[in-house]
């Protein structure tokens, strides 16, 4: 089973804020909104472009190069040109931290 990384801590993520945090080669984005906190990859499915940075809409996050629309609750994508999902991670929070793993091949 995947180990958890340490992402910030809880005090150092700002609500609508992220984090981005390497987990074994891959970068997990952890956003926080409307005090719910996520992790989705942190990479478009649509060309590899990079999602944080894009535009944070309640949540839908747009991504900055082409302006596909992702769930950050599930994932999903919700516009072209993406038509593809991005993985999803489970997100807690322990001792003041807000932690993550990647759980795709547990
Ligand atoms: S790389 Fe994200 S929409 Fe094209």
């Amino acid at each position: 089973m995947s180990e958890w990384t340490l992402v910030c801590a809880i005090a150092d993520l700002p609500e609508g804020g992220w984090k981005v945090v390497e987990v074994d080669g891959a970068m997990l984005a952890v956003l926080l909104v409307a005090g719910e906190y996520y992790a989705i990859e942190d990479i478009c499915t649509h060309d590899g472009g990079q999602l944080t940075g894009g535009e944070l809409q309640g949540c839908e996050l747009i991504c900055p190069r082409h302006g596909a629309r992702f769930c950050i609750k599930t994932g999903a994508a919700l516009t072209p040109p993406a038509y593809e999902a991005v993985d999803t991670f489970p997100v807690i929070l322990k001792d003041g931290n807000i932690w993550t793993r990647d759980d795709r091949w547990d």
